[in-house]
């Protein structure tokens, strides 16, 4: 914890209009003790139809809870990132795609996305759509994807991104749980010179006797062919040929939803966070701009993707809001080969690139190769997100990529948090290697121990946030009571992370990562109680328990025990077939690194299986598993360790 300092003054770009620090703190405390006056100003970022009166109305308390920002004002999010800046920059480029291949690029104006989004949209309506109906998309990293969200946006329509990579199972599980009654998707997705059938997912899913709610099905054409649809679909070029490009915005209240986003959870099934639209939008455009220090029109490249928050919050509706130029990248870090971020970088002049550790310590495993054939001249800002970021590849970033010019922004969210929260603000920080540093206006981070006691100075406890910030989820969807449960009861009148931190003597902040049974796999967030409900489905499977262990690149490595059915004959193949049923029934990013086969798994008397000696194992640490004398059978642990596959 007491790692190197690096001041503002020691990077080479410098930040112009950046907060000064001492301007920053005199915000930040004017947020936490003033946040009605704090907001109102700052609410004023985005248009509203119907200004607000009200700015904040929340309550942490488990028997009483409410979260509600600039209530009575209206707006639309989609006029907002879009049609107010058409009077002046209707020409500027809203959305460079750089496709998979890197000979296919496009430059989407504002208008052209004004009337992108207002095709779908009318064509939406068409289909029936209204205010309030839930629409899944499932997309390649296509501007479509965006003008999907966009279109649901401009006509009030809820929308459900499912990550590309998700299985039929995963779809036709947000479908029944949000009741969508339309789902939109490619023909292929492109990634790394292949062309997947993305279309056949959705199919399989509709398939399904208890998928009952859809309607309709639009595809998006991106293939060079055209499959032959069934009748119940339509093509997205023919529902939009006679379409008006202009809509009418719908006018929605601020606490109306704008997303429902699935995300894992440590028990059950994948939890649809709901987001609503006039607070959510202004997190989302105050955090990018004070974060990156942004101007309108600079080139801003997120390569995340739109099915997690960070490509909602970062790549769509965070930077459209602030003009941005914002680049989609269709494709992988490694294809044709790592050079290619660079060359991207290169190809476009990004300012700004925000990427994830794993895809860094992915580079970085590959040694020079990354850096050559690109200069990266034009980067002023490298953020990252989605997990700890290790020191060593901190300083590869600063060194290889940035070249030493680049403040390197480690910013801390969650899904929940709609965007950043403990982070860095370009031009105004200093910056620890590994500390996502300083909490965002109004973020109010606490450290507790087990039994809630807040912990002062510096300490190591459980991540807390106390009080409101105007992006965060307000509900999951169908279910507000697993909210209160899951975020509001662990500890009294604060929101509970899942995470665990550190602060350092002068007040720095250091994630730990997840105290609960959550994953986070190259930056993917998987529930432990996921997999093993994937695992238990298959045929040959008794009973599994899943854990995470220390992996160099993924952060995070899979590590699956399983019990056989009584009389299995366990080989190679079996241990293949289990691998490839959980890739397909769930995802590939959820794809267990190891399987360890194991007569039996370490219970208490009560029955609860003591993950502690499971991780321990799973870490090649069992040299240190602490008691185990409440153990129903101790002698299974010896049969674990002596098979224990990560040595
Ligand atoms: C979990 C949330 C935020 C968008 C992407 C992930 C971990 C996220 C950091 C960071 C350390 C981080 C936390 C968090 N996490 N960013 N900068 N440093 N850990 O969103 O899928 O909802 O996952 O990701 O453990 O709880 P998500």
């Amino acid at each position: 914890m007491n790692a190197k300092c690096y001041a503002v003054s020691d990077f080479e770009h410098q930040h112009q209009g950046a907060l000064s620090f001492e301007q920053y703190q005199a915000m930040y405390k004017e947020s936490v003790e003033n946040p009605d006056a704090f907001w109102a100003e700052h609410g004023k970022r985005i248009d509203w139809i119907k200004p607000f009166t009200k700015v904040k109305n929340t309550s942490f308390n488990k028997d009483d809870l409410h979260i509600k920002w600039f209530e009575d004002g209206t707006l639309n999010v989609s006029a907002n990132c879009i049609d107010r800046h058409l009077a002046e920059h209707a020409d500027q480029t809203a959305i460079i795609w750089e496709g998979d291949s890197p000979d296919q690029q496009q430059h989407v104006s504002y208008q052209q996305l004004h009337d992108e989004v207002c095709k779908l949209a009318n064509g939406l309506k068409k289909l029936g759509v209204q205010k309030g109906d839930r629409v899944i998309i499932y997309m390649p990293m296509v501007p479509q994807a965006a003008y999907a969200m966009l279109a649901c946006a401009r006509i009030g329509a809820v929308h459900s991104v499912v990550f590309a990579g998700f299985s039929p199972h995963a779809i036709a599980d947000r479908i029944i749980d949000c009741q969508a009654s339309v789902v939109i998707t490619a023909d292929v997705n492109r990634r790394g010179g292949k062309a997947l059938p993305l279309k056949h997912n959705v199919d399989e899913a509709l398939a399904r006797d208890d998928v009952t709610t859809i309607k309709h099905c639009v595809v998006f054409n991106n293939d060079d062919k055209q499959l032959d649809l069934p009748s119940s679909q339509v093509w997205w070029h023919e529902l939009t040929k006679d379409c008006a490009p202009v809509c009418a915005p719908e006018e929605m209240n601020a606490e109306d939803p704008l997303f429902i986003l699935y995300t894992s959870g440590s028990t059950g099934k994948p939890k649809g966070l709901v987001h609503t639209s006039g607070g959510y939008l202004v997190w989302a455009s105050m955090t990018h701009q004070k974060i990156f220090n942004y101007s309108p029109g600079e080139i801003y490249w997120c390569a995340a993707d739109v099915g997690w928050i960070t490509g909602h919050t970062y790549i769509v509706y965070g930077p459209l809001a602030n003009r941005a130029t914002t680049v989609m990248f269709e494709g992988v870090p490694t294809y044709p080969d790592e050079r290619r971020i660079g060359q991207i970088i290169d190809k476009h002049q990004v300012s700004i690139l925000y990427t994830a550790p794993t895809a860094i310590r992915a580079l970085m495993a590959k040694g020079e190769l990354a850096a050559q054939d690109s200069t990266r001249d034009s980067l002023r800002v490298l953020g990252t997100v989605g997990e700890p970021i290790n020191p060593e590849a901190w300083q590869w970033y600063y060194e290889k990529v940035g070249k030493t010019k680049c403040q390197i922004i480690d910013t801390w969210w969650q899904t929940e948090t709609g965007g950043a929260m403990i982070t860095p603000l370009a031009g105004t920080t200093p910056l620890k290697p590994g500390s996502a540093t300083l909490p965002f206006f109004s973020v109010q981070p606490a450290l507790v121990d087990s039994d809630g006691k807040e912990l002062a100075g510096e300490a190591e406890g459980n991540l807390v946030l106390k009080g409101s910030w105007p992006g965060q989820a307000r509900s999951i969807y169908g279910n507000h009571q697993r909210f209160i449960e899951t975020y509001f009861s662990a500890y009294e009148n604060v929101y509970f992370t899942g995470d665990g931190c550190k602060r350092d003597a002068d007040g720095f902040y250091w994630i730990t990562g997840r105290v609960d049974d959550v994953l986070n796999v190259s930056g993917h967030r998987l529930g432990t109680a996921e997999i093993e409900s994937s695992l238990v489905a298959h045929e040959m499977i008794a009973e599994a328990a899943v854990v995470g262990y220390p992996h160099d690149i993924k952060g995070q490595g899979i590590y699956v025990y399983v019990t056989p059915i009584a009389g299995t004959e366990v080989s190679e193949e079996l241990t293949k077939s289990v691998r490839d049923w959980v890739r397909k029934d769930l995802s590939p990013i959820a794809t267990p690194d190891m399987i360890q086969w194991a007569p039996g798994l370490p219970k208490t008397r009560s029955g609860k299986i003591m993950r502690r000696i499971l991780r321990k194992v799973a870490a090649n640490e069992y040299d240190q598993l602490g008691d185990t004398s409440t153990l129903a059978d101790p002698s299974v642990v010896d049969n674990l360790i002596e098979n224990r596959l990560n040595r």
